[in-house]
């Protein structure tokens, strides 16, 4: 497979027409609406979508389709779904000048993921971890949506041709996967250059947060313990509680970079100091070198609240107005679909579909 993260080798056909309007090109990124969005996802993901907004097209988009491959309850998805719009837009996107959408709202995506459907080989979908870890011992019970997941994320991405995809660390085997995806698909068709071979953009000091009790693990939505992670919603006082409790070791605050990697706790406090400061990580360390947790500790809640509260906050003033997110995700959706349209009809022409 590609590295994910070097430049594909040959010259991107798809950037021209970004170029010639002083774009660097068209990202499509995606959340799922399963529960608390916590500073994992703000850090790896969304805080990355608002700064990328000026220097490419952007689709962004709650992914419903892909939530509901585990139960989700049904009077509960619509609000969640909300809350992820509401978080974009809390963290700056621009819904007005970007596309901020539900997946299920533009069909072309489930329609093109039929196709990668039978593009993909059941020996790549059988090397995903992300599968393995959420299917857990009892694969047999998992949905088979669960299984074709990566399809559908490839057919997100692909139905826009999008020549870029900001996401955290954990995504990177998925977006080989789509890389791998068009490949094949154009090989197959004989279509060279029909579909992008998409780069990753994994960025910042925190492309993987760590779990607060566990330096060792990633910061998750389904971890049980509240503590494990900062939720973008909760109040300063929670933020404070959480950061007070994090695991640390009984050593001083580490001296250097090779010390710090040998203490995941640590590791992980600094790198979200260094991410939430927009410092380098190296910098934040020599000014913590060898004082007390409980120090930087007062340090990080302080700049955690300061950072974070007023998103929290501008989240929960649009989740008390619905129907303004509705009309957001309503304008997305539509100006998704002036893009996902004509390159659903290519893709039939391809496959040798009849027109309807
Ligand atoms: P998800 O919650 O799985 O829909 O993830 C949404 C986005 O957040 C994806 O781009 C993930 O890569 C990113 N993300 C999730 N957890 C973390 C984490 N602990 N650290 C950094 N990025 C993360
Ligand atoms: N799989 C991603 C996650 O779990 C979410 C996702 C779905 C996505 N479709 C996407 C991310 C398309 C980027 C692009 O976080």
């Amino acid at each position: 497979m590609p590295d994910a993260n070097s430049p594909s080798a040959a010259p991107n056909p798809h950037l021209a027409p970004y170029q010639a309007r002083g774009l660097k090109g068209r990202i499509l990124s995606g959340v799922q609406p399963t529960g608390n969005l916590h500073l994992g996802n703000y850090l790896g993901a969304i805080r990355n979508f608002a700064r990328l907004q000026s220097d490419y097209e952007c689709l962004y988009c709650v992914v419903d389709m892909h939530a509901i491959t585990v139960w989700q309850d049904p009077k509960e998805l619509g609000a969640q779904t909300r809350e992820i719009a509401a978080a974009f837009l809390a963290a700056g996107v621009d819904g007005a000048k970007n596309a901020i959408f539900s997946q299920s709202a533009v069909p072309e995506h489930a329609q093109l993921a039929w196709i990668f459907n039978c593009v993909a080989r059941v020996g790549w979908m059988n090397r995903m971890t992300q599968f393995k870890e959420k299917a857990g011992k009892d694969r047999e019970n998992a949905s088979l949506g669960l299984y074709a997941y990566p399809a559908l994320m490839a057919a997100d991405i692909l139905i826009y041709k999008a020549t870029h995809v900001p996401v955290g660390e954990d995504q990177k085997q998925h977006l080989e996967l789509t890389r791998d995806i068009a490949i094949k698909f154009n090989n197959d068709y004989n279509a060279p250059d029909f579909f992008p071979v998409t780069e990753p953009l994994i960025f910042g000091a925190a492309t993987r947060v760590m779990s607060l009790r566990d330096g060792t693990k990633k910061m998750s939505k389904s971890d049980p313990s509240d503590y494990s992670r900062i939720n973008l919603t909760d109040d300063a006082d929670a933020i404070a509680q959480k950061i007070r409790r994090a695991k640390t070791d009984p050593h001083p605050m580490p001296e250097t970079a090779a010390d710090a990697e040998k203490r995941p706790d640590a590791d992980n406090l600094l790198g979200i100091y260094a991410a939430l400061a927009d410092r380098a990580k190296d910098e934040v360390i020599r000014e913590f070198a060898g004082k007390q947790f409980s120090e930087f500790k007062a340090a990080l809640t302080e700049l955690a609240v300061a950072k974070l509260g007023p998103i929290g906050a501008e989240m929960q003033r649009l989740m008390k107005d619905p129907g303004h997110v509705d009309s957001v995700l309503r304008a997305g959706a539509e100006k998704a679909r002036t893009v996902a349209g004509p390159i659903l009809a290519d893709v039939y022409k391809t496959v040798g579909f009849l027109k309807p």
